[in-house]
């Protein structure tokens, strides 16, 4: 069987078009939807992350906020920022970037976030939404993962869904997503009996576990349509490193019916997802 890669990147490309039309489209209404992102100390990857989401809001026409404060700030002055940032007409969109230092109590934080900035999806009202089925601010991942998956395969539902990995940030909300879309859903995690059995009844296998290429050949159905979260680094030959995912990329080959790339894949699409809550969350609050 013949494998189709899904390009991500491409098909992020077009979602953050769409949403650069209707930001200017917005600006006639004097509406400038801004994203504010703080990132606490200097942990590389993050750095990265934020220096990509400020570029591409920036592209998109938003306006773009960068707070960056040193690794030993104090909770309470973090606290203060996000009510500030809370308070502030001009932010539409908080995010605080994670993992935050080891002094901090990240669920304090993410709590004094206002759930209708909140463009994570992180806030327990915005995962309480999405639990009960009302509109909310949905993570960013595993949006992506779902408009991925609508792309490629259309209709998703009374498909078998599994989805590897318990996260908030990504396992438990993809699983809400795909029962929306009425798949049929099972959340694995490393307890699970027969992990490879379990993947294997997957119509739809979603890897989201942070374990450098986990997810092997014959745990996956032939055919299947695999999503691979993962971004993991691995030291190359010539002592540089590169990027693979959870999923034995090489092993999938011939086996999985359509499958994302690592990089090029789901990652692309956190940051088009990112842009277009900022959006969303920007036309509520100015009640467009
Ligand atoms: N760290 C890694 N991924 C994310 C994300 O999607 N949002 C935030 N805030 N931090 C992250």
């Amino acid at each position: 069987m013949e494998t189709k890669i899904i390009d991500g990147k491409a098909i992020a490309a077009e979602l953050r078009a769409v949403v650069a039309t209707e930001v200017a489209a917005l600006a006639s209404q004097g509406l400038k939807p801004g994203l504010a992102v703080v990132l606490v100390g200097e942990n590389p990857a993050s750095q990265v992350y934020v220096r990509n989401k400020a570029a591409q809001t920036a592209e998109a026409g938003m306006a773009s906020f960068e707070h960056k404060l040193p690794v030993e700030t104090p909770e309470a002055d973090l606290l203060a920022l996000v009510a500030r940032l809370n308070a502030d007409p001009a932010v539409h969109g908080i995010l605080v970037q994670l993992p935050l230092p080891d002094h901090i109590d990240s669920m304090k934080v993410l709590a004094a976030i206002d759930p209708a900035k909140d463009v994570d999806g992180f806030h327990v009202v915005n995962a309480g939404r999405l639990a009960v089925g009302l509109d909310a601010l949905v993570p960013c991942t595993p949006l992506g993962c779902i408009i991925l998956l609508k792309r490629v395969l259309g209709n998703l539902s009374g498909l078998k869904a599994v989805v590897v990995g318990r996260s908030n940030i990504v396992g438990k909300p993809a699983a809400q997503l795909l029962l929306k879309e009425d798949c049929t859903v099972t959340i694995a995690h490393s307890r699970t009996r027969d992990l490879p059995g379990e993947c294997r009844t997957a119509d739809i296998l979603i890897a989201a576990v942070g374990r450098t290429q986990m997810i092997k050949g014959d745990w996956i159905k032939p055919g299947a349509t695999v999503i691979d979260v993962g971004i993991n680094r691995i030291p190359k030959e010539d002592g540089k490193t590169r990027l693979v995912g959870d999923v034995d990329f090489e092993e999938a080959q011939g086996v999985a019916g359509l499958i994302t790339p690592v990089p090029g894949g789901v990652g692309p699409m956190t940051i088009a997802c990112l842009l277009q809550n900022t959006l969303t969350a920007a036309k509520r609050q100015a009640g467009v």
